[in-house]
Protein backbone atom coordinates (compact mmCIF):
# COMPACT_ATOMS: atom_id res chain seq x y z
CA UNK A 1 0.00 0.00 0.00
CA UNK A 2 1.50 3.33 -0.96
CA UNK A 3 0.62 6.32 1.45
CA UNK A 4 0.81 9.95 0.65
CA UNK A 5 3.79 11.85 2.29
CA UNK A 6 3.18 13.78 5.49
CA UNK A 7 3.76 16.92 3.09
CA UNK A 8 2.30 15.70 0.47
CA UNK A 9 0.99 18.73 -2.23
CA UNK A 10 0.01 16.95 -4.82
CA UNK A 11 -3.50 18.84 -4.58
CA UNK A 12 -5.02 22.02 -3.00
CA UNK A 13 -6.46 19.92 -0.06
CA UNK A 14 -3.03 20.08 1.42
CA UNK A 15 -4.15 23.92 2.34
CA UNK A 16 -6.47 23.49 4.95
CA UNK A 17 -5.42 20.29 6.45
CA UNK A 18 -4.63 19.68 10.04
CA UNK A 19 -3.47 16.11 9.21
CA UNK A 20 -3.45 13.50 6.16
CA UNK A 21 -6.43 10.43 7.38
CA UNK A 22 -4.95 7.11 6.52
CA UNK A 23 -7.11 3.71 6.11
CA UNK A 24 -7.94 2.24 9.30
CA UNK A 25 -8.49 -1.32 9.94
CA UNK A 26 -6.43 -4.12 9.22
CA UNK A 27 -4.21 -4.11 6.59
CA UNK A 28 -5.03 -7.76 4.86
CA UNK A 29 -9.30 -6.74 5.52
CA UNK A 30 -10.83 -8.47 2.47
CA UNK A 31 -13.13 -6.24 2.61
CA UNK A 32 -12.83 -2.20 1.92
CA UNK A 33 -15.51 0.52 2.58
CA UNK A 34 -14.76 3.80 0.87
CA UNK A 35 -15.80 6.98 2.10
CA UNK A 36 -16.16 10.50 0.48
CA UNK A 37 -13.38 12.69 2.44
CA UNK A 38 -12.21 13.03 6.00
CA UNK A 39 -14.16 15.64 7.87
CA UNK A 40 -13.65 18.17 11.26
CA UNK A 41 -13.25 15.10 13.54
CA UNK A 42 -11.28 12.93 10.83
CA UNK A 43 -9.28 15.83 10.03
CA UNK A 44 -8.50 16.70 13.93
CA UNK A 45 -8.24 12.55 15.25
CA UNK A 46 -6.50 11.22 11.76
CA UNK A 47 -8.88 8.04 11.51
CA UNK A 48 -11.72 7.93 8.99
CA UNK A 49 -15.14 8.24 10.43
CA UNK A 50 -15.01 8.66 13.66
CA UNK A 51 -17.46 11.68 14.07
CA UNK A 52 -21.81 11.51 13.57
CA UNK A 53 -21.44 9.85 10.30
CA UNK A 54 -18.88 7.24 11.84
CA UNK A 55 -21.24 6.32 14.63
CA UNK A 56 -24.00 5.75 12.16
CA UNK A 57 -21.71 3.20 10.42
CA UNK A 58 -20.38 1.39 13.25
CA UNK A 59 -24.35 0.85 13.97
CA UNK A 60 -25.26 -0.45 11.04
CA UNK A 61 -22.26 -2.90 10.99
CA UNK A 62 -22.76 -4.11 14.82
CA UNK A 63 -26.67 -4.86 13.52
CA UNK A 64 -25.01 -6.69 10.46
CA UNK A 65 -23.17 -8.84 12.65
CA UNK A 66 -19.20 -7.07 12.57
CA UNK A 67 -17.24 -3.99 13.77
CA UNK A 68 -14.79 -1.34 12.06
CA UNK A 69 -12.07 -4.36 12.97
CA UNK A 70 -12.99 -6.40 10.30
CA UNK A 71 -12.92 -4.02 7.53
CA UNK A 72 -10.81 -1.57 5.98
CA UNK A 73 -12.25 1.50 5.94
CA UNK A 74 -10.98 5.04 3.69
CA UNK A 75 -11.87 7.69 1.91
CA UNK A 76 -11.94 9.04 -1.65
CA UNK A 77 -9.46 11.78 -0.77
CA UNK A 78 -7.08 11.48 2.54
CA UNK A 79 -7.79 15.48 3.21
CA UNK A 80 -10.46 17.63 4.94
CA UNK A 81 -12.09 19.98 1.64
CA UNK A 82 -12.71 23.08 3.27
CA UNK A 83 -16.09 23.56 5.26
CA UNK A 84 -16.91 19.66 4.40
CA UNK A 85 -18.06 20.58 0.67
CA UNK A 86 -17.97 17.60 -1.74
CA UNK A 87 -14.23 16.77 -3.33
CA UNK A 88 -13.50 17.85 -6.61
CA UNK A 89 -13.02 15.64 -9.38
CA UNK A 90 -9.19 16.90 -9.57
CA UNK A 91 -9.01 16.21 -5.74
CA UNK A 92 -10.40 12.47 -6.48
CA UNK A 93 -7.64 11.89 -9.00
CA UNK A 94 -4.72 13.80 -7.64
CA UNK A 95 -5.07 10.97 -4.24
CA UNK A 96 -6.37 8.08 -6.98
CA UNK A 97 -3.02 6.23 -6.78
CA UNK A 98 -3.73 6.27 -3.06
CA UNK A 99 -6.79 4.95 -2.88
CA UNK A 100 -6.05 2.48 -6.00
CA UNK A 101 -3.06 0.78 -3.77
CA UNK A 102 -5.37 0.22 -1.24
CA UNK A 103 -8.10 -1.44 -3.21
CA UNK A 104 -6.14 -3.71 -5.15
CA UNK A 105 -6.34 -7.51 -4.29
CA UNK A 106 -9.49 -7.20 -2.19
CA UNK A 107 -12.40 -9.28 -2.73
CA UNK A 108 -15.37 -6.45 -1.84
CA UNK A 109 -15.04 -2.87 -2.39
CA UNK A 110 -17.99 -0.90 -0.83
CA UNK A 111 -18.65 2.87 -2.09
CA UNK A 112 -20.63 4.84 0.43
CA UNK A 113 -22.23 7.92 -1.12
CA UNK A 114 -21.94 9.78 -4.65
CA UNK A 115 -18.63 10.73 -4.71
CA UNK A 116 -16.93 7.29 -4.03
CA UNK A 117 -19.34 5.75 -6.38
CA UNK A 118 -18.76 8.43 -9.34
CA UNK A 119 -14.92 8.16 -8.48
CA UNK A 120 -14.47 4.60 -8.89
CA UNK A 121 -17.73 3.79 -11.38
CA UNK A 122 -17.12 7.04 -13.20
CA UNK A 123 -20.42 8.16 -13.19
CA UNK A 124 -22.63 9.66 -10.77
CA UNK A 125 -26.38 8.45 -11.26
CA UNK A 126 -28.48 9.12 -8.30
CA UNK A 127 -27.74 6.87 -5.85
CA UNK A 128 -31.56 4.96 -5.47
CA UNK A 129 -30.65 3.75 -8.92
CA UNK A 130 -27.47 2.07 -8.09
CA UNK A 131 -27.67 1.33 -4.70
CA UNK A 132 -27.07 -2.47 -3.72
CA UNK A 133 -26.63 -3.77 -7.17
CA UNK A 134 -23.69 -5.21 -6.77
CA UNK A 135 -21.28 -4.31 -10.06
CA UNK A 136 -17.23 -4.64 -10.90
CA UNK A 137 -14.62 -1.65 -10.97
CA UNK A 138 -11.20 -2.23 -12.40
CA UNK A 139 -7.88 -1.97 -9.86
CA UNK A 140 -4.23 -2.27 -10.79
CA UNK A 141 -5.75 -4.46 -14.09
CA UNK A 142 -8.22 -6.72 -11.98
CA UNK A 143 -11.74 -6.59 -12.46
CA UNK A 144 -12.94 -6.48 -8.23
CA UNK A 145 -16.40 -6.68 -6.69
CA UNK A 146 -18.21 -2.99 -6.45
CA UNK A 147 -21.20 -2.22 -3.70
CA UNK A 148 -22.48 0.67 -4.40
CA UNK A 149 -24.63 1.80 -1.17
CA UNK A 150 -25.63 5.05 0.86
CA UNK A 151 -23.65 7.55 2.48
CA UNK A 152 -24.02 7.14 6.48
CA UNK A 153 -24.55 10.72 6.38
CA UNK A 154 -27.38 10.43 3.88
CA UNK A 155 -29.52 8.01 6.68
CA UNK A 156 -29.87 10.66 9.25
CA UNK A 157 -33.06 12.11 7.66
CA UNK A 158 -34.22 9.16 5.46
CA UNK A 159 -34.91 6.13 6.47
CA UNK A 160 -34.78 4.06 2.96
CA UNK A 161 -30.93 5.12 2.86
CA UNK A 162 -31.08 3.61 6.32
CA UNK A 163 -32.93 0.94 5.10
CA UNK A 164 -30.41 -0.14 2.24
CA UNK A 165 -27.46 0.92 3.92
CA UNK A 166 -28.34 -2.11 6.56
CA UNK A 167 -28.67 -4.38 3.61
CA UNK A 168 -25.57 -3.03 2.01
CA UNK A 169 -23.74 -4.08 5.74
CA UNK A 170 -25.41 -7.36 5.43
CA UNK A 171 -23.81 -8.07 2.56
CA UNK A 172 -20.44 -7.28 3.35
CA UNK A 173 -21.31 -9.51 6.54
CA UNK A 174 -21.52 -12.34 4.01
CA UNK A 175 -17.88 -11.36 2.42
CA UNK A 176 -15.95 -11.65 5.46
N1 LIG B 1 -15.91 10.77 7.68
C1 LIG B 1 -15.13 10.19 6.76
O1 LIG B 1 -14.02 9.75 7.05
N2 LIG B 1 -15.60 10.11 5.51
C2 LIG B 1 -16.80 10.55 5.16
O2 LIG B 1 -17.17 10.40 4.00
C3 LIG B 1 -17.59 11.16 6.15
C4 LIG B 1 -17.13 11.26 7.41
Amino acid sequence: MIRPDEGCRLCGLCAGRSRIVLPSGPTDASVVLVGEAPGENEDLSGVPFVGRSGRILETAMAEAGFSRDDVMITNTVKCRPPGNRDPLPEEMAACRRFLESELAGRSLIVGLGRSACADLMGIKPPMSEIANVITTVRICGEDIDFLPTYHPAACIYRKEARERLAEAMSIVRSRL
